[in-house]
């Protein structure tokens, strides 16, 4: 049950900025983090797979590790949650509203959805960094020639453009997620652990300006019991029925 308080007040916010996590992406059978990774991989601990030192200790291993994370999501499409996302947009920005996505996920489906306005806070497993010369790009070419890829202008080592444990986020999105978090009426916050900061710090970061504060989750998290509601269950079941409300109220 959504309560029509949060409907009213996602119908009337002058801007609007959804949080994702890996909740959001779970239904397209993309895997969370705290789920067990399965087959080939589980025996491996991404905590420590995806960090620099592990790349620099093993690059062919992680480069590998990426390379199958990155043919699972290939395979994936966006579900109802992603598309309710990209259609919230298209409708607030119709209305001349405020629309910012910050999603903590790598996966790009937000982008399949047809979402334009996104902070992607942790990078994507499709962008790919030269340690050599710096380019950085987009990089659909699956399964890799050799591990780890190599950078067609210098040859030098390339690795994922994902934010490792330990690394800081990217100036660039920190600064969009502000601004975005400046101008919000209402923060949603749907299918995250709620564990990782600084991303999980912009619920408590709106809740502590008075700014209405929704939490869609499968399970309880530690902003369960701040946030303005808290509604337990399925974001591809919870975002489109709360946008259709709102579309209709
Ligand atoms: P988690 O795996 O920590 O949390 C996913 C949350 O989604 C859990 O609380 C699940 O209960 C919930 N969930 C699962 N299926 C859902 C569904 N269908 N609808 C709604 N909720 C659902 O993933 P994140 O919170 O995204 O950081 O993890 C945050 C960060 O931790 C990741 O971005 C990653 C990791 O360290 C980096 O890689 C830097």
């Amino acid at each position: 049950m959504i309560p029509p308080e949060a409907v009213r007040a996602v119908r009337d916010a002058p801007s609007v900025v959804v949080l994702t996590g890996a909740g959001v992406s779970a239904e397209s059978g993309v895997p969370t983090f705290r789920d067990a990774a399965r087959g080939l991989w589980a025996k491996y601990d991404p905590t420590r797979l995806a960090t620099p030192e592990a790349f620099e200790a093993d690059p062919e291993l992680v480069s590998r590790w990426y390379d199958w994370r990155r043919e699972r999501v290939a395979a994936c499409a966006p579900n109802p949650g992603h598309h309710a996302s990209a259609e919230m947009e298209r409708w607030l920005t119709s209305m001349r509203r405020g629309f910012t996505l910050l999603t903590q996920n790598v996966d790009r489906l937000h982008h399949a959805a047809g979402s334009r306005a996104i902070v992607e806070l942790h990078g994507s497993i499709w962008i790919w960094r030269c340690l050599g010369c710096g380019t950085e790009r987009e990089d659909r070419s699956m399964p890799f020639a050799e591990y780890p890829p190599r950078c067609a202008d210098c040859g030098g080592i390339r690795r994922p453009g994902v934010v490792w444990f330990g690394e800081a986020l990217p100036h660039a999105a920190l600064d969009a997620a502000e601004r975005a978090m400046r101008g919000c009426g209402i923060f949603l916050s749907v299918g995250t652990s709620s564990l990782v900061y600084p991303a999980a710090g912009y619920a408590r970061q709106a809740h502590a300006r008075g700014i209405p504060t929704l939490e869609i989750n499968a399970e309880p998290t530690p902003i369960s019991p701040m946030v303005t509601w808290s509604i337990q269950g399925k974001s591809g079941e919870v975002l489109p029925e709360l946008l259709r409300l709102a579309m209709e109220a």
